[in-house]
């Protein structure tokens, strides 16, 4: 299977899980507990059904966006995921580049593989910085001040992770950074030479948005480790207010869910909340993001930019997220899938697949431009 057959999600997956080895194809592809979360989060948008109007002239689409004052030629981006150069050796610079050539948002994680600055000085489009609480509050203001520096437009907070998901199928291959491998997980690194010959020929891995802070001499940082040793779970509201008001621009926190925390955010200042559980790998149980957004956009929708992300494969998606009043729309594995089967190549083929799908879907249901979806175009069973 080659980059040129893949057609959909399933497709990229497929091709990034004969490229990748075992540990690090789960660590992307796995989620929480039974992952009963990351499988809803798809069916959720499956629940529902568009209902088209017709002959409404459409010649002409366009599917820009704008939110938290950035103006987005489409309306998904690319969600701040950890350590994309282990996925591919481009790594975050395929991400960044994929996504300024199609105009639309991205993001770079704490637990980035590139400095912030790095893609922030090479790429035009607008860049969130996704940041993690860390206990040591120097650090966390380091950070901030480092990110408003280098000129990234959007702060954004994951709220999700005050402590670690269980990721089983991680604790099964030792999948740790940098590689504190089981036998099993071993194994599976020599049955993928091609990657390990990339791996150990390209730029050493590295955590530059942390590494002044971690030391990873003493062994391997687990991810697990990470969230439950450096973050600080006594994170609360009052914290988040001291950092929106130390930011000074645009924040959004990611990973709300429930009406009371969207006020709440709307409260401290926040310009944005992305409804989101983390693609299911945080807390599993907990319901979609879909599931939920129609309640919170009629509470807080007309004060905040409410964004969602979670489950998104398909155009129809973005569509019945937008029609429920999102303003626009993340994604995570809809572009790692093409970045491990293909870097830079990968991430502009399903970046070019989601646009081609969202325009054909919008003249297919007689919307001109986003603002002509409405919950009027969409049915639950
Ligand atoms: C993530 N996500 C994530 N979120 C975040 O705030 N900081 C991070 O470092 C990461 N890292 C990360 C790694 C991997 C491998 C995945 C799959 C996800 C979550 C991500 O931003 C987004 O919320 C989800 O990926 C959305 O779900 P889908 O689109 O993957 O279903
Ligand atoms: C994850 C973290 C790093 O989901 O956010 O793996």
């Amino acid at each position: 299977m080659r980059l040129n057959q893949c057609h959909n999600f399933h497709d990229f997956r497929r091709l990034a899980k004969r490229r990748l080895p075992g540990p690090i194809f789960n660590y992307i592809d796995g989620a929480a507990d039974d992952e009963l979360t990351c499988k809803r989060n798809t069916v959720s948008f499956n629940e529902c059904d568009l209902v088209p109007d017709v002959l409404s002239g459409v010649k002409d689409i366009d599917m820009s966006v704008t939110v938290m004052g950035q103006r987005l030629d489409m309306p998904i981006y690319c969600s701040p995921t950890a350590l994309q150069r282990l996925f591919h050796h481009q790594g975050e610079n395929a991400v960044a580049a994929a996504a300024e050539k199609f105009g639309t948002m991205f993001g770079v994680s704490s637990l980035g593989t590139v400095s912030l600055e790095e893609v922030r000085q090479k790429y035009k489009n607008p860049q969130v910085y996704q940041f993690y609480f860390h206990k040591d509050r120097g650090l966390n203001k380091a950070m901030m001040e480092r990110a408003k520096q280098s000129g990234v437009e959007v702060m954004m907070l994951t709220v999700d992770s005050i402590t670690g998901g269980n990721r089983e199928r991680d604790l099964r291959t030792g999948f740790s950074i940098p590689f504190r491998l089981t036998l099993a997980g071993m194994l599976q690194f020599a049955i993928k030479p091609m990657y390990g010959i990339n791996y150990v020929t390209h730029e050493k891995f590295a955590l530059p948005q942390l590494d002044q802070h971690v030391d990873m001499s003493g062994g391997a940082l687990s991810i697990g480790r990470y969230f439950t040793e450096m973050l600080d779970p006594s994170m609360d509201w009052s914290d988040v207010e001291e950092m929106v008001k130390f930011w000074d621009g645009e924040f959004c926190l990611k990973g709300i869910m429930s009406v009371s925390d969207a006020k709440k955010a709307v409260d401290i200042g926040c310009s944005g909340i992305i409804l989101s559980n983390h693609g299911g790998r945080q807390l599993d149980g907990s319901r979609s993001p879909f599931d939920q957004l129609a309640e919170v956009v009629d509470a807080v929708g007309d004060k905040i930019d409410v964004l969602m992300d979670s489950g998104v494969q398909r155009g129809t998606h973005v569509l019945k997220a937008l029609s429920l009043g999102a303003k626009a729309v993340g994604g995570g594995r809809f572009y790692l899938y093409p970045l491990a089967a293909a870097g830079q190549a990968g991430v502009e083929r399903a970046l070019a697949l989601m646009k081609a799908e969202i325009e054909r879907d919008m003249r297919l249901m007689g919307c001109k431009s986003v603002s002509d979806l409405s919950s009027n175009n969409l049915r639950f069973r």
